[in-house]
């Protein structure tokens, strides 16, 4: 018996097992609201609830065929413009809204359907303004340089605080093979990395979603499992043949025993 299984999770003196957990339950509650935030905005990118690829392919990588104006003359907006002016309009936005046809073509258009509406509406955009319409005829290129950038070393600096915090917590689990447990204090910090390296290469190449879910789907997975284990460990696991190996260190005044 060696001093090292003082410091197992079930023997842990309980102000030291009182702070792990505050600590595990605070992170697991974040972890949830964290899920749930990623439902509300990513999980709606693609029109429908739920978490798909299309979802991380639009976040990141942008919804490249389609402009705000083109979605929404072949939705919402489809009964107020002819199909011949609609088309032209289309057209106008999948060339970059240049603004040269502004005036002979696409001005007359949308004074006659649009700005009955789109000019003094509150709340809604004035169609007046050829800016306005132009700003909703850029094509959608998912998140840009500048805030992948700032979420990234956010991510990486933010989060590998609370896989620290978990790991070593973990560390003084029992009863784990070395090398799995070793594995496991690993794997969050190799799905963080892999998962915001999956981000910058959905920007450029959108075959990449599917690794922006599988990281984050593997430290969620990796470190619920270590949450959980050393929340049992702590409050549920009785450790009796310890105890009657009648060691030493069973001895130590502040140990917890398990009866
Ligand atoms: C009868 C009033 C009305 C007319 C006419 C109208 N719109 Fe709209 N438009 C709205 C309302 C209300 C919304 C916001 C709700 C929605 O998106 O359905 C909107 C939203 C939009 C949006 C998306 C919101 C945004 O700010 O990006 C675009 C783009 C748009 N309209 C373009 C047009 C164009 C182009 C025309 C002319 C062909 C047009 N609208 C004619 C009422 C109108």
């Amino acid at each position: 018996m060696n001093t090292a299984t003082l410091f197992e999770l079930p023997r842990l003196p309980l102000p030291v097992r009182v702070l792990f957990t505050g600590y595990l339950l605070a992170i697991g509650v974040g972890l949830l609201i964290a899920g749930a935030q990623i439902m509300l905005t990513h999980g709606m990118a693609d029109g429908k609830p739920g978490l798909s690829v299309d979802d991380v392919v639009y976040s990141y990588y942008g919804n490249r065929t389609n402009t705000r104006l083109e979605s929404a003359l072949n939705g919402s907006m489809q009964g107020y413009a002819s199909d011949k002016d609609r088309a032209t309009l289309i057209t106008w936005a999948r060339q970059g809204a240049p603004i040269s046809d502004w005036e002979p073509t696409i001005q007359p258009i949308v004074e006659q359907n649009c700005v009955a509406c789109h000019s003094n509406v509150p709340g809604l955009a004035n169609f007046t303004q050829v800016e306005n319409l132009q700003a909703r005829a850029e094509v959608d290129t998912g998140q840009t340089v500048a805030s992948l950038t700032r979420k990234s070393h956010i991510h990486l600096f933010g989060i590998s605080m609370l896989f620290f915090g978990v790991g070593l917590i973990f560390a003084f689990a029992r009863g784990f093979d070395p090398v799995f447990k070793s594995l496991l204090i690993a794997a969050p910090f190799a799905f963080l990395i892999l998962d915001v390296l999956a981000w910058w290469l959905t920007k450029m190449q959108p075959g990449f979603a599917w690794l922006v879910m599988f990281g984050g789907f593997g430290y969620s997975v990796a470190s619920t499992f270590m949450i959980f284990a050393s929340l049992y460990q702590m409050w549920l696991m009785r450790v009796p043949e310890l105890v009657a190996a009648g060691s030493s260190v069973n001895a130590q005044p502040g140990t917890p025993t398990a009866s």
